[in-house]
């Protein structure tokens, strides 16, 4: 099974996908990084573990629909069973996420549906929230709206600050995250028809 992974920066959950994928854990292999910013640090843990990286800078195109169009040109090259959004700060055009509907997966840093969009982490903490987390859910065109399928959670305490609450969240995406990579790739997760089974039950 083939896995293409969009990234924009650092790339922890990368990392965390690559760690799975060498231990078996993955149920695929990560065939290409494409990131849309050409400094993404990603870009280099893809090539240090010799997966093919693909800068494709947003800034070079005149609109959203056309880098949306090279941006699916790229990806289709590598036949992909599963796109994986890792950090991916990009909104999607329609087009594009009807291509690849059912087989995209994303991980937002907050319990859905709450702290939909960015900044999740101050939001909470604002709002003095006791527990905070993160979800993997399946891409529609609905930003951060998709179905959740996976999430963790994490306590709040009143020594919390954005970074450290950032860490907490991190660590528990690369928990989560190639789970439910492992049960899409598996066959065991699947959106069709708008509803998220796993093993043939409604979730
Ligand atoms: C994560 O917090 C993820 O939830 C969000 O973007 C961040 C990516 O971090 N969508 P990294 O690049 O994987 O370190």
């Amino acid at each position: 099974r083939r896995i293409v992974v969009l990234i924009s920066g650092s790339g922890s959950n990368l990392a965390a996908l690559i760690e799975a994928q060498t231990h078996d854990r993955l149920g695929g292999e990560i065939k290409a990084v494409i990131s849309n910013e050409p400094g993404a640090y990603g870009l280099k843990r893809a090539h240090e573990a010799g997966i093919e990286a693909v800068a494709l800078p947003h800034r070079e195109y005149d609109s959203r629909e056309a880098y949306d169009g090279a941006l699916i040109k790229v990806i289709e090259r590598h036949e992909p069973d599963l796109i994986v959004l890792a950090g991916f700060m990009r909104i999607l055009t329609p087009r594009f996420v009807q291509r690849f509907m059912g087989r995209m997966l994303n991980i937002h840093p907050s319990l859905l549906p709450a702290y939909q969009g960015l900044d999740t982490h101050a939001r909470a903490l604002a709002d003095g929230v006791d527990v905070h987390g993160c979800s993997v859910h399946f891409v529609t065109e609905e930003l951060d709206g998709g179905p959740v399928v996976l999430q963790a959670e994490c306590r709040v305490t009143p020594e919390d600050s954005v970074e450290s609450l950032k860490e907490k969240v991190h660590a528990r995406e690369h928990l989560i995250f190639p789970i439910a990579v492992q049960w899409f790739l598996q066959g065991r997760l699947q959106y069709a028809n708008d509803a998220v089974t796993i093993d043939g039950q409604p979730l």
